[in-house]
C-alpha cells in the first residue's frame, strides 16, 4: 500500500480546481474523499470530514465554515498517514480510536470489537426486560463484554444496577475498564477475565451478550474492514457460526438467579437454531427484536426453574 499524499505534498497538484487553495483544508479534504472513494470506500467524504477534523484539530463545523484555513506542514504530514490508513480499509473507529455506541462515546482497540448499531437491537430488548421488573437494583453479566459497551450502555440506563463483564481478552478487558472509568461507571461496573461465565461464581438478574457468530464459511465476504483487522477472536462462531453459543447456553443456568432473563445477539438467519440451542438447556424463548431491516437480531429467554 502506498502512502497517500495530500495533493500540496505532491508536484502534479491534478487536484487544483481554479481559485481553490490546494493547501487549504477544503481542498485536502476533498482530495482525501476522492482517494477514499476510489478505495472502494462508501463513506468517503464522511470519512475524509472526519480524518481531518481529528488530524487539524478543529471541529466539523470549523472545517466546513472555515474551509480556506490552512494546515501546517506536520498536520498536514499527519493527515496524510491517516488517509492512507483509511485507504488500506482500517476502520475508522480504531483510526480515530472511539465509537459511539447508544450515545456513548467509547474508546476501541484492536483488541476489541467496534461496537455495531444492530447490537443496540439487545439494548432495546434488554431494557424492555428490565423495565418490566419491580426492583430496579439489577445484577447483569455481560458475557464477551469487548469494549464494554452492552454492560456500560445498560448502567447509564438503569442507575440502581450493577454488573459484571467478562471476556477472554485480557486486552479487551483493559478497554473496558477504561471506558468503564471515563463515563463515570466504574462503581458499578466489575470487568473479569473468564472463559464465557466459567470463572463466575455469582448469579445475575439480567444476561446479555454478542458472542462471535459468523460461520468460518463466510468470513471470505466479510467487508476488508472487518476481515483484515477485526479480531478473530471477536467473531469466529466455527464451522456453522454456532458454536460459542452452545458453549456459552451449556454454562448459562448456573449463573441465573430465578426469574432471570439472558438477551442474546444473533447472526443474520441463525433465530431457529439459537432458539433450539438454548431450548436444549431448558432456556425459554419469551421474546425476539428485529433490526431496522427486519432481520431478527436479538433474542431472549428466561430460565425454566
Ligand atoms: C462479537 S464480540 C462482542 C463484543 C461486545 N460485547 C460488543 O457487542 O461489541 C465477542 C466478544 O466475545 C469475546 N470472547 C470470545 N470468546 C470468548 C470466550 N470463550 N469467553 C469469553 N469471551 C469471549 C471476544 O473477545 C469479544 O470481545
Amino acid at each position: 500500500m502506498n502512502a497517500w499524499a495530500a495533493p500540496a505534498m505532491t508536484t502534479r497538484g491534478r487536484s487544483r480546481a481554479p481559485g481553490t487553495d490546494p493547501e487549504s483544508l477544503g481542498a485536502l479534504t476533498a482530495a482525501a474523499a476522492a482517494c477514499l472513494a476510489e478505495a472502494g470506500i462508501d463513506s468517503a467524504r464522511l470519512d475524509a470530514r472526519l480524518l481531518a477534523a481529528y488530524a487539524f484539530g478543529v471541529t466539523p463545523a470549523r472545517l466546513i465554515g472555515h474551509p480556506e484555513h490552512r494546515p501546517t506542514p506536520a498536520e498536514r504530514h499527519r493527515f496524510a498517514a491517516l488517509v492512507t490508513r483509511r485507504a488500506a480499509r482500517e476502520p475508522i473507529a480504531y483510526i480515530l480510536g472511539r465509537r459511539e455506541f447508544w450515545g456513548l462515546e467509547l474508546r476501541v482497540s484492536k483488541a476489541t470489537l467496534v461496537p455495531r448499531p444492530e447490537t443496540e437491537t439487545v439494548m432495546e430488548l434488554a431494557l424492555a426486560v428490565a423495565g418490566g421488573r419491580d426492583d430496579g437494583d439489577l445484577a447483569i453479566l455481560d458475557l464477551g463484554t469487548g469494549t464494554g459497551c452492552l454492560l456500560l450502555a445498560l448502567l447509564s440506563e438503569l442507575p440502581d444496577a450493577r454488573g459484571l463483564g467478562v471476556d477472554v481478552s485480557a486486552k479487551a478487558l483493559t478497554v473496558a475498564r477504561a471506558n468503564a472509568g471515563r463515563l463515570g461507571l466504574a462503581g458499578r461496573a466489575r470487568f473479569r477475565i473468564s472463559d464465557w461465565g466459567e470463572r463466575v461464581g455469582e448469579r445475575f438478574d439480567l444476561v446479555v451478550a454478542n458472542p462471535p457468530y459468523v460461520a468460518d464459511g463466510d468470513f471470505a465476504q466479510l467487508a476488508p474492514e472487518v476481515r483484515r483487522f477485526e479480531p478473530r477472536l471477536a467473531l469466529s462462531g466455527g464451522a456453522d457460526g454456532l458454536a460459542q453459543y452452545r458453549l456459552l447456553a451449556s454454562g448459562l443456568k448456573r449463573l441465573l438467579k430465578p426469574q432471570a432473563s439472558v438477551i442474546l445477539e444473533i447472526g443474520d438467519g441463525q433465530a431457529d437454531a439459537v432458539a433450539a440451542i438454548l431450548e436444549g438447556h431448558r432456556l425459554k424463548v419469551s421474546g425476539v427484536r428485529a433490526d431496522l431491516a427486519g432481520r431478527p437480531r436479538a433474542i431472549a429467554v428466561n430460565a425454566d426453574f
